[in-house]
């Protein structure tokens, strides 16, 4: 009887302890695979409300400031000779060559001459003017986020290039300073305006695809030449941030694009990331190949690994994949690839789309090219001619300031808002985290802080 009494025991405190051990491995493995919310979202200050489709007062004629006029500013200050309802009222660079090109530009169309600036800290002196709508800036990248927060700061609009900010706390700053000055803050993403990609969307916003469950984007840019020429990037900006950041350094060109695809911040949001680095392989490659095994370029540490690839799932259930090389020798992609319930799109390596029920094969070229001309976007269809003629990326560049012109002037909300900014960016630190932590899956912030269902579709307004 004891004897019995005695397994009995043991037989129950196995049964306990083993049950116990269940538990806490389970609740263990829980927090481990659960992904990490390392960036809570901090509450909104009192009195401020969201900016979702924000409309601002109509502006008759854009005053316009442009900050930063190297290979990308000189480009936009061309562009802008060709808008209507504008003017260029500041012209600023910390190289005066580059300022006296653009000066120049605006001269040779007969337009009035600009007020010119050189100063490192003049962006300041121009946000604080009082005869500027719009400041549009083209720096490099770590001044996006001071100059866009200081020129709304001071009542102006603002356009800034790619990637708006560096961290998820820059993100904050743009997003908190949009909703308290009600200012529209807009990132500059040109690829949204491409031609495949923008009838893709209103392909997929006519149900085209069917339900759409999955994209994919990228920036797979061979840049390797550019970001080591001493006469290219100013100061080598960009090789510093090879040389300091690993993870998804540039992701809204593949990015922004499927973003409205997909409805982000309108009816669905990302929920969390995971993302992966290769090793850095190439940058040292070709600096011992161009510079030679001794050289300063080869000995210096890059800690950007060469091809980056981040996994995104939203809280929908849908997937997105997005990458990033810019250190490789292989043909230029962004992907845009769009797979629904009743289709499928790519843009690279080479434009196709597959319908249901034949999607096995692509549809041949002739019957491509007249879907893409049935579901040109609405917004691209008058300006088409003018924007491939004025270029800039083949015609997209012209349309988005196109488009943000036209939305300032009859008051309407701009195509990209401050959360798309802010989304698109963020890429950049999340994947940072999650790379430098074995793919940790990591939260994504809600910009909109709960009203990321409030409107149900992307809408470039024209009304
Ligand atoms: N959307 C696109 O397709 C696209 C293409 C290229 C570049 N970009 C973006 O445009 C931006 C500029 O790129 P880039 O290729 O023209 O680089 P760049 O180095 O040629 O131009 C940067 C300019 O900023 C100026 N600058 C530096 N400090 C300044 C300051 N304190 N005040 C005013 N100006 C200052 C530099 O003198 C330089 O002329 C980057 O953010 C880049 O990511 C976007």
């Amino acid at each position: 009887m004891r004897k019995i009494s005695f397994v009995l025991f043991a037989v129950l405190t196995t049964l306990i302890i083993s049950c116990g051990t269940d538990i806490d491995q389970k609740s263990a493995n829980d927090a481990l695979f659960k992904a990490q919310d390392l960036f809570p979202v901090p509450d909104r200050p009192e009195g401020q409300k969201d900016v979702i489709e924000l409309r601002c007062e109509p502006i008759d004629t854009v005053r316009i400031a442009f900050i930063g006029l190297g290979m990308r500013g000189s480009g936009a200050v061309y562009r802008y000779t060709f808008i209507d309802g504008v003017k260029v009222v500041a012209l600023c660079d910390v190289v005066p060559e580059n300022v006296e090109k653009s000066q120049q530009t605006l001269l040779k169309k007969g337009l009035p001459k600009a007020d010119v600036y050189t100063g490192a800290d003049d962006w300041k002196t121009i946000c604080e003017r009082d005869d500027i709508d719009l400041i549009y800036v083209c720096t490099h990248w770590d001044l996006h986020t001071p100059i866009a927060v200081y020129a709304m700061e001071h009542g102006k609009h603002v356009a800034t290039e790619v990637p708006a900010a560096l961290t998820i706390d820059e993100c904050w700053q743009l997003v908190n300073t949009a909703e308290k000055t009600r200012k529209h803050c807009m990132q500059l993403e040109n690829c949204n305006y491409d031609f495949f990609e923008i009838a893709t969307l209103n392909m997929a916003q006519q149900g085209l695809f069917g339900e759409v469950i999955h994209c994919e984007g990228a920036y797979i840019h061979d840049l390797r030449w550019l970001n080591f020429d001493e006469d290219g990037y100013w100061n080598m900006w960009r090789l510093k941030h090879l040389e300091k950041t690993d993870g998804n350094t540039y992701p809204t060109h593949g990015f922004g694009p499927i973003c409205h695809i997909m409805n982000i911040h309108r009816g669905d949001k990302m929920d969390y990331i995971t993302s992966m680095s290769s090793g850095q392989f190439g940058m040292t490659a070709y600096a011992i190949e161009k510079f030679g095994e001794g050289s300063d370029y080869a000995k210096r540490t890059y800690e950007k690994g060469d091809i980056n690839t981040s996994l995104i799932k939203t809280k929908n259930g849908k997937t997105i994949m997005l990458q990033h090389d810019v250190t490789s020798p292989r043909p230029y992609s962004r992907l845009h690839l769009v797979s629904g319930t009743k289709g499928f799109a790519q843009k690279y390596p080479k434009k196709g789309i597959a319908l249901d029920p034949n999607a096995h094969h692509f549809l041949p070229d002739s019957q491509l090219d007249s879907l893409l001309k049935v579901y040109a976007h609405p917004i691209v269809k008058d300006i088409e001619e003018k924007a491939k003629e004025v270029g800039g990326h083949g015609g997209m560049d012209f349309i988005m300031d196109y488009r943000l012109i036209y939305c300032l002037r009859n008051g309407l909300p701009l195509d990209q808002d401050v959360y798309d900014a802010a989304e698109w960016s963020s890429i950049i630190e999340l994947s940072k985290i999650s790379t430098e932590n074995q793919s940790m899956p990591i939260v994504v912030p809600d910009f909109t802080r709960g009203t990321y269902d409030k409107v149900n579709t992307v809408t470039y307004f024209t009304k």
